[in-house]
């Protein structure tokens, strides 16, 4: 049940208990569903809005989306052309899947899509896991603000996880007034309905829930790739890592139940998708909640099994909840990809006691070897966190240590940011911020060093490529993608993006490789 909401203006909601009320979904032909044109073929325009709107989910969403689309429809009149509408993403894969969610909902209310923030709407979804995300967006929201005033029906919409902390709602409520809407991470799936406010009325409408356990299905959603897919199988995180703002921001580890996440795999299947990533803030904790619990790796096994999916990626895992079942199974199959997202963090130890890692810089390393000799050809890449406060000298030579021993394929690294909130942020023995850039430098030229020679190690092999797109500097080529993950241009024409190509890996080029089609 949601909790109660520590922000609620303007707009109430009239609980009504109506009729159960479910959308047609109208499915494709001879009983194969198509996911994509089975949402698109709900007919908005039969839905009855002069009866109440339904209690229920995700009926009462299309009843609000049908109300959009008649008061979209409105705006059109008005403008004499079609509303656009623009989603910007910052952040995370998960981020990332939800604003192909805001875009199902605005694409099948009647809005253009556009890339321009001189749309009609502009949605903003936000992160917060460092600080400089958050001032990118307060810099960028100026911008807006100015065009604005220039476009007086414009809406401003923002959401993600930097609107579920109560300093920036409330900063945004008395510094950027021009915005019409504010709604967080429990509560996207209501979009349409405050969607559907804000084109009714006036004022800035906000609705930031603390928590909830709710997880509605069945919603439309417009893929970014015709041929992949990101699928949520669980959100949220129980680790409290103590410098991450993540489990307040994104609330309790919730689940999805194993049969809606196989029948959205299987619907994506049906309708050309070969590559599922399956995503969560640690994915290797899935199902312990269930009412009948399931292991990730069992989760694995049953995705496996499902036509058409060729490739199985999946997004993040911890090193703590990392099973033997599941680098089995990783080892045996043909399809779950060559490539774990381990994050380190730190390499020493007594930091990630203080960071309440749960593992000892020894754990991961066996863990690392454990992964390496069951899966030869497996890319690993990380996380790693400098300068978390009272990190020494030491303890950042045993972060060095680590790299060199693991001898990642990639890293991402990051300056320790302080989240107002957690436990880290109150850590008095904060390191100054020129020893953090010395070491950051250090830590990143190590990184470049090792994985330029990982990502060498494949030269002269031929191996499968998934075609992703056409190049973007030279049309005659097109850029794919490895099991492990790495980059791979070839010659090759639009035909064959989505499909699995052996390519003759050439010449590596730093982070990518130069091929030819087998
Ligand atoms: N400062 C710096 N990096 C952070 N991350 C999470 N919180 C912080 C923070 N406060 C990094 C972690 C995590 C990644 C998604 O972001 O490395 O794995
Ligand atoms: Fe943050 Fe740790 Fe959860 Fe990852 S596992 S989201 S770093 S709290």
């Amino acid at each position: 049940m949601e909790t109660d909401r520590f922000v609620r203006k303007i707009y109430l909601q009239k609980k009504r208990v109506g009729r159960r009320w479910h959308p047609r979904f109208t499915t494709g032909q001879k009983g194969t569903e198509n996911p994509k044109r089975m949402y698109n073929e709900i007919n908005l325009d039969e839905i009855n809005l002069m009866q109440e709107p339904p209690a229920a989910e995700p009926g009462r969403q299309y009843y609000f989306m049908a109300k959009c689309r008649a008061l979209v429809r409105e705006l059109s009149g008005k403008l004499g052309r079609q509303p656009q509408a623009c989603t910007k993403t910052f952040g995370c894969q998960m981020n990332a899947r939800d604003s192909e969610k805001l875009t199902g909902i605005l694409e099948l209310i009647g809005y253009t899509i556009t890339e321009d923030e001189h749309a009609d709407l502009v949605i903003y979804n936000t992160c917060t896991v460092r600080e400089n995300a958050n001032l990118k967006v307060y810099g960028r929201l100026g911008v807006l603000g100015g065009m604005k005033k220039k476009q007086p029906h414009k809406l401003i919409a923002l959401c993600g996880c930097m609107m579920q902390e109560p300093e920036v709602v409330e900063k945004i409520r008395k510094s950027y007034r021009f915005v019409d809407l504010i709604f967080g991470t429990h509560n996207i799936y209501k979009f349409a309905e405050l969607l559907a406010a804000c084109l009714e009325g006036d004022g800035m409408i906000i609705d930031v829930w603390k928590d909830t356990d709710k997880i509605v299905e069945n919603l439309p959603v417009e893929r970014k790739y015709p041929f992949k897919s990101g699928v949520n199988i669980m959100f949220g995180c129980n680790n409290f890592c103590s410098y991450c703002i993540v489990p307040y921001v994104r609330g309790r580890e919730r689940s999805r139940e194993p049969r809606e996440i196989l029948r959205e795999i299987e619907r994506l299947a049906a309708d050309g998708v070969v590559e599922v990533m399956l995503l969560g803030q640690n994915v290797n904790s899935y199902g312990k909640n269930l009412p009948e619990p399931m292991s990730f790796a069992q989760l694995l096994r049953e995705v496996e099994k499902i036509d058409g999916i060729k490739r199985i990626r999946f997004m993040t895992s911890h090193p703590k909840d990392l099973s033997d079942e599941l680098i089995e199974v990783m080892a045996s199959s043909e399809k779950i990809c060559r490539h774990m997202h381990l994050p380190l963090q730190s390499g020493s130890s007594r930091i990630l006691k203080i960071m309440n890692r749960r593992y000892t810089k020894e754990q991961y390393l066996a863990l690392v070897e454990k992964l390496r000799r069951a899966i030869p050809d497996i890319s690993l890449t990380t996380d790693i966190i400098v300068g978390f406060p009272g990190e020494t000298e030491e303890d950042f030579e045993e972060t060095l240590d680590v790299v060199r021993r693991a001898r990642y394929d990639s890293a991402f690294t990051f300056i320790y940011s302080k989240r107002t909130g957690t436990p880290a942020a109150a850590m008095e023995n904060q390191v100054p911020e020129e020893v953090v850039k010395e070491r950051f430098d250090r830590l990143l030229a190590l990184v470049q060093e090792i994985s330029g020679e990982m990502a060498a190690r494949l030269t002269g092999q031929t191996l499968p490529v998934l075609a992703e797109e056409v190049n973007s500097q030279d049309a005659s080529l097109l850029t794919g993608r490895l099991s492990n993950n790495l980059l791979v241009h070839f010659p090759g024409d639009a035909s064959l993006i989505g499909k699995i190509v052996d390519v003759h890996l050439q010449e590596c080029r730093g982070f990518y490789y130069m091929g030819e089609r087998y």
